[in-house]
C-alpha cells in the first residue's frame, strides 16, 4: 500500500519547514467501495494565517472513523460527501499556536472535527478545549470520541448491561468494542466477543474485558459461541452485521436487547449477501422472544449524556480501569493509508493518525 499521491513538492526539505502546510484533499472517489491511498493527494502551499477573530492550530492527532467513508463515497445516508478537491476532515486533537479568539489561547488542547492538515486557521466553531488530561494524548480521539461514547451509550444507556447478564459483542477487534467490553465487564456481565479474524491487538483479550474471544470465520463458530454463552444472551450489540446474527439469534433470551450501533460488513459489501433472507426470521426472533431492537447512533445523545460520560471516561482510564488501545500510523501524509487500514479485518483497536511525525 503506497502512500498517497504529493504534488508541487520536494518534500524532504518542505516538510520541516515551518512555513509549509500540507493538506490531504479528495482527489477521486472509491473505485471498489474502500477509499484507498490513491483517492487522496497531498497538496503542499504556504502555512495559513490566523484572521481577526482567529486562531491557528496545529493538528497532533487524527482520528480515523468509519462514518468517513460518507465523506469519500458519491452518495451517503450518513452525510453530505465532499466535493472533489475539497480537503478531508474528521475528528483531530490539536495544540493552538497562536490565537486571537478570547476563548483560546496560545498552547490549548482543543478536540474538533478539523480539516486533515499540518496546519488549521479557524474561528474555532468547531473545536472545543480539551480540560482533561489521559495519560496519553493519543487516547484522546478513541477513548472520548465516537468510538469510546458510543460505547458508553451501547452498554450502559441503550443496552442498559446488568451485573450476572452474558453481553455479545462484534467487531470485537475494533476500538468501540474493546472499550464496550470493559465496560460491560465492570457492570458485571459475562463478555463474549465476536470477531472477523484471530485476536490482533498486542493486549489479551481478557485485559480488555473479554471472557471469551471467538473467529467468526472459523468452522466451529456457531459451536464455540453456542458454547460461550452458557445462560443465553441478554444483550448483544451489533457493529458489523452480516452472518453474525444468524448465530446469536437462537441464543437471545427472552426479553433480550439488540443494540443495532454498526453495520460494518454492510459499509464494505458491494451488495446484499447471496442466499435467503432472513429478515422474516428475525422479525418472527422479535415477536416470539419480545426482544427490544434499539438503533443508536451517538449524535442523539451529545446534550443528555456526553458530558457525564466524558466525566467517567477520563477517571476510569485515569484510574486504569479502562484500557484504550491505540493502533497508531505516523505522518500526516499517511492518514489515507491508515483511513485504508480501518476498513480492512486486519485492524485492531481505535485506529489513529500521528499529524505531527
Ligand atoms: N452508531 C454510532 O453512533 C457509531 C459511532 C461510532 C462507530 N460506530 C460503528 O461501530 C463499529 C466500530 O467502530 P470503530 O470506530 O470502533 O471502528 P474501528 O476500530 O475502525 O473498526 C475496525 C474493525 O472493523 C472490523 N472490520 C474491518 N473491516 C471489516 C469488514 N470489511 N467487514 C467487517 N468488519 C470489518 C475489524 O474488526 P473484527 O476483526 O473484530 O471484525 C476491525 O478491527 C463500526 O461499525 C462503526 O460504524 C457507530
Amino acid at each position: 500500500m503506497g502512500v498517497c499521491q504529493e504534488v508541487n513538492i520536494n518534500f524532504t526539505w518542505m516538510k520541516n519547514m515551518n512555513d509549509v502546510n500540507r493538506r490531504i484533499v479528495l482527489d477521486e472517489r472509491p473505485r471498489y467501495i474502500i477509499p484507498t491511498a490513491n483517492c487522496f493527494r497531498v497538496v503542499t502551499e504556504p502555512k495559513p494565517r490566523a484572521g481577526k477573530g482567529e486562531m491557528l492550530l496545529r493538528n497532533l492527532w487524527l482520528s480515523m472513523d468509519p462514518y468517513l467513508l460518507s465523506k469519500v463515497k458519491r452518495f451517503s445516508q450518513q452525510g453530505e460527501p465532499l466535493a472533489l478537491g475539497e480537503t478531508m476532515n474528521g475528528l483531530a486533537v490539536a495544540q493552538v499556536l497562536s490565537s486571537d479568539n478570547p476563548d483560546f489561547a496560545a498552547g490549548d488542547m482543543v478536540m474538533g472535527l478539523l480539516p486533515w492538515a499540518d496546519y488549521v486557521a479557524t474561528d474555532g466553531r468547531r473545536a472545543v478545549k480539551l480540560k482533561v488530561q489521559l495519560p496519553r494524548l493519543a487516547s484522546v480521539p478513541g477513548a472520548l470520541g465516537y468510538a469510546g461514547f458510543t460505547a458508553y451509550l451501547a452498554v450502559m444507556v441503550t443496552g442498559k448491561a446488568q451485573q450476572g447478564e452474558t453481553v455479545v459483542i462484534g467487531s470485537a477487534n475494533s476500538g468501540l468494542a474493546q472499550i464496550a467490553a470493559q465496560l460491560a465487564k465492570r457492570q458485571g456481565a459475562r463478555v463474549v466477543g465476536i470477531s472477523l479474524g484471530e485476536h490482533q491487538c498486542s493486549v489479551p483479550p481478557a485485559q480488555l474485558g473479554f471472557d471469551a474471544y471467538i473467529d467468526s470465520r472459523s468452522e466451529t463458530f456457531a459451536e464455540q459461541l453456542r458454547a460461550s454463552c452458557p445462560r443465553g444472551v441478554d444483550l448483544y450489540i451489533e457493529l458489523v452485521g452480516g452472518d453474525v446474527l444468524d448465530k446469536v439469534l437462537p441464543l437471545l433470551n427472552l426479553r433480550a436487547r439488540v443494540v443495532v450501533a454498526g453495520l460494518k460488513a454492510l459499509y464494505t459489501a458491494p451488495g446484499l449477501p447471496e442466499g435467503p433472507d432472513r429478515t422474516m426470521l428475525f422479525l418472527n426472533e422479535v415477536m416470539v422472544k419480545r426482544l427490544q431492537v434499539l438503533g443508536l447512533v451517538n449524535f442523539d445523545h451529545v446534550k443528555e449524556h456526553y458530558s457525564e460520560f466524558k466525566k467517567a471516561m477520563v477517571a476510569w482510564i485515569n484510574a486504569g480501569e479502562i484500557q484504550v488501545v491505540e493502533n497508531v500510523v505516523d505522518g500526516l501524509e499517511n492518514a489515507p493509508r491508515a483511513l485504508q487500514t480501518m476498513f480492512e479485518s486486519n485492524a485492531y483497536g481505535h485506529v489513529v493518525v500521528r499529524a505531527d511525525a
